[in-house]
């Protein structure tokens, strides 16, 4: 096509496709195309416009690497993280929500009752709860990944005074399908703001407050893997997640706990020495297809 005008230049588009692409390729790239063509138009893009997203992008390939997810993070604050896992969530399970940036690959096995709050100073939580399927029973060998930030607001991977695994660890549920472990309790953090992201965030008038949260991802065999986290529902930001990710039955109370009394099968009082609050709470998971 040599006519090409503004007016028809989606349908162009669409025409150089070859007739063997995946149909799916062509429905993805095809309404890409038209949104993205639809948008350039509504808003009448200028060249200098154009260029600064440009420029825009370059820079966030110099803030990616191995451990700065800048891309996950721009979706994420573009509500497209969230937008995708609710378009792929099923119902009878628990909620799913973001993953973020931080979650690290092969953290260490930690036996039911672990002490991951160890030296650091804060409230203790006792975080604890079931593993199960769709009727209510417990499932064994289900695996629980937990990840959080240390009191300071700040993930491992963000901190050179933290260990690569502080805050991190995976705990498999026994026969009653039950995990359990101590922590510090989490606290409300910004997503970096450093970087091109942030730069959105400020020209747009946001903040970058998450609430606080502790993440899990549950997996066990014929079931789908759960990514999600738990929130209490006292935390100031959770009406605001700069990155979307509250859903209402992943709000939870923490329920403050006498000194020394512990919950049946909790031996305690050597890592628990005072009052401290507890976050019960059940995640429910979906047999695969
Ligand atoms: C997080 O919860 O770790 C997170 C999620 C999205 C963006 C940044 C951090
Ligand atoms: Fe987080």
């Amino acid at each position: 096509m040599r006519n090409v005008t503004k007016d028809n230049i989606t349908d162009v588009f669409l025409s150089y496709f070859g007739p063997d692409t995946d149909p799916r390729m062509l429905q993805v790239m095809g309404s890409l195309a038209r949104h993205l063509h639809g948008f350039a138009r509504e808003v009448n893009l200028t060249h200098a416009e154009w260029m600064q997203g440009i420029q825009f992008l370059e820079r966030m390939t110099e803030f990616t690497d191995k451990e700065r997810h800048e891309f996950i993070l721009l979706s994420d604050v573009l509500g497209l993280s969230s937008l995708v896992d609710m378009l792929n969530s099923v119902p009878d399970g628990t909620s799913s929500s973001v993953m973020g940036p931080f979650h690290i690959a092969d953290a260490p096995d930690i036996p039911f009752g672990f002490d991951m709050k160890r030296h650091y100073e804060g409230e203790v939580l006792l975080a604890h709860g079931v593993v199960r399927d769709p009727d209510g029973a417990p499932i064994e060998g289900a695996e629980l990944d937990i990840w959080q930030t240390a009191p300071n607001g700040l993930y491992s991977s963000q901190d050179e005074e933290q260990d690569t695994y502080s805050f991190h660890g995976i705990q498999t549920t026994g026969a009653d399908g039950r995990y359990g472990f101590t922590t510090v309790k989490p606290v409300s953090y910004e997503v970096p703001t450093d970087g091109p992201v942030g730069d959105i965030l400020r020209a747009t008038g946001r903040h970058a407050w998450r609430p606080s949260h502790l993440h899990y991802i549950a997996t066990a065999p014929g079931f789908r893997p759960l990514v999600t986290e738990i929130f209490p529902d006292d935390d100031p930001y959770l009406d605001e997640d700069t990155v979307f990710g509250v859903r209402s039955d992943l709000v939870m109370k923490y329920q403050p706990q006498a000194a020394g009394s512990f919950p049946d099968g909790y031996a305690l009082s050597g890592q628990v020495s005072g009052p401290y609050l507890m976050a019960d709470f059940d995640l429910t998971l979906v047999r695969a297809e």
